[in-house]
């Protein structure tokens, strides 16, 4: 089960986690396993996680950062990515990639973004100003729209919130999209107000 497909590093991760997202961390460590062994087109257990984390380094030993496998000694050929919101869990990838090829997605829950101070933190000035011409029903959904774009991107440099996000402008940025996400999914419905972003460069 979890412990002889997952990675020491990513067991030890979840052993400090509490239940409740241990539960959430191992359920889509396996689904993304699951998920990239049948890109790949072999057994789940051939892989094993190797991560990539700028401050840390890369390799088996490493359990956060970038994802990514080990297959047969060597690097899997897939660039990945992965974002949790609200029990559901949302996978980019491309088999085989060009050099240079990264991707970063972002699955954001709109409830999630909706603090006072957010804006100051979160958005360039030009975005805060663009936020404002938004009807106030709509603002909401839109301030997680952007905030899903910055963290699909920042996942795609594998940055990650090291950079300022109040310095990313992700109004118009070529290699940024938003996802339109099905009304449910696996027979369940997803919650409302849940929005995702993909981005995708070549280096
Ligand atoms: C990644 C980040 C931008 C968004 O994460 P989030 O909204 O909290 O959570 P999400 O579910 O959307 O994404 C988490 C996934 O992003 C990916 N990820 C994390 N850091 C990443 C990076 N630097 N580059 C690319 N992908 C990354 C992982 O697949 C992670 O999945 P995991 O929880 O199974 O490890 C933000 O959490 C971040 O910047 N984290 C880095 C924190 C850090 O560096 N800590 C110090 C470690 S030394």
């Amino acid at each position: 089960m979890a412990a002889e497909l997952l990675s020491p590093a990513e067991s030890l991760r979840a052993d400090a986690m509490a239940p409740v997202l241990r539960r959430d961390f191992l359920a889509s460590r396996l689904a993304q396993q699951y998920f990239a062994a049948s890109l790949l087109g072999v057994p789940a257990a051939k892989l094993r996680a190797s991560y990539a984390c700028p401050e840390c380094g890369a390799g088996p030993d490493i359990a956060h950062g970038r994802p990514g496998y080990v297959l047969d000694g060597g690097p899997a050929p897939l660039m990945l990515s992965a974002s949790r919101s609200s029990g559901w869990v949302l996978f980019a990838a491309v088999v085989h990639p060009e050099p240079g090829l990264q991707v970063g997605v972002d699955l954001e829950n709109a409830a999630g973004t909706e603090f006072a101070g957010f804006d100051d933190v979160a958005l360039t000035e030009r975005e805060r100003r663009h936020l404002n011409t938004v009807d106030a029903g709509s603002r909401a959904h839109e301030r997680a729209r952007l905030w899903a774009r910055k963290e699909a991107w920042l996942k795609m440099t594998g940055e990650g919130l090291r950079v300022a996000p109040d310095s990313l402008d992700v109004l118009e940025r070529p290699g940024l999209w938003d996802l339109e996400l099905p009304d449910s999914a696996d027979g369940r419905d997803l919650p409302a107000g849940l929005l995702a972003a993909l981005a995708v460069t070549s280096r």
